[in-house]
């Protein structure tokens, strides 16, 4: 059985939240390389956050969400009663629109979730704007690695294996936020396995 949360979003759409396989993978490389203080932005059903609150590299987690139900629906189901002592002691959840809110504290690490989809088109000029805004030391996007290998294809065509030097020319030039990008050797292949997957649904890539 897999917790699934629906309902309307605050724009009209429906958004959803759910502990899937692609949910849980997608997240994986924004939560390990998390550290030092954190900021969410989207709670959905606080497993991300708490995933990362759970993290001994990690000192704090503030989440921001812009949606009242989410936060007391989450609140009231007791979720949070159910870790460590430790990692609800780091956990701070903020009614806040992501797209405007500003830190009081240093962030190290910033991890952006408040969309409905893996790829939408208007996510990076977003995350760039929340990152304007939080000047956080490393940024994870949600679903940021379909968006890499989009532009890697953008500038060498569909059949490349990108390099280290690609992706990472692509993130500073073209994405230009400070990635959060996994040291795995056959990173490019994996960026690759995804979009033949992915891309089978999607034809942006
Ligand atoms: C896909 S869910 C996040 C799922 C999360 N990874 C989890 O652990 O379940 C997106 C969340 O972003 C919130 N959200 C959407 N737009 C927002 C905005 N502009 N500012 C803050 N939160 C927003 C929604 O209310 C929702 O809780």
């Amino acid at each position: 059985m897999r917790p699934i949360l629906t309902g309307p979003s605050i724009d009209g759409n429906s958004s959803w939240m759910s502990m899937a396989a692609v949910e849980l993978q997608s997240q994986e490389i924004g939560i390990r390389a998390a550290y030092g203080n954190v900021v969410v932005l989207g709670l959905g059903m606080g497993w991300a956050a708490i995933n990362r609150a759970i993290r001994e590299e990690v000192s704090r987690v503030t989440v921001v969400d812009i949606n009242p139900d989410v936060i007391n629906l989450m609140r009231n189901c007791g979720i949070f009663d159910q870790i460590p002592e430790v990692a609800r002691n780091k956990l701070e959840i903020v009614e806040d629109n992501a797209l405007t809110w500003r830190p009081d504290h240093k962030v190290d690490t910033l991890l952006a979730d408040i969309w409905l989809k893996l790829v939408e088109p208007e996510k990076f000029d977003q995350a760039r704007q929340m990152q304007h805004n939080i000047q956080a030391e490393q940024v994870y996007v949600w679903g940021q690695e379909p968006e890499i290998l989009r532009l890697c294809r953008a500038h060498r065509g569909r059949d490349v294996i990108p390099d280290r030097a690609l992706i990472e020319s692509v993130v500073e030039n073209d994405i230009r936020l400070p990635l959060m990008l996994p040291d795995w050797p056959d990173f490019g292949e994996r960026l690759v396995e995804m979009g033949n997957w992915w891309g089978r649904e999607n034809d942006r890539f």
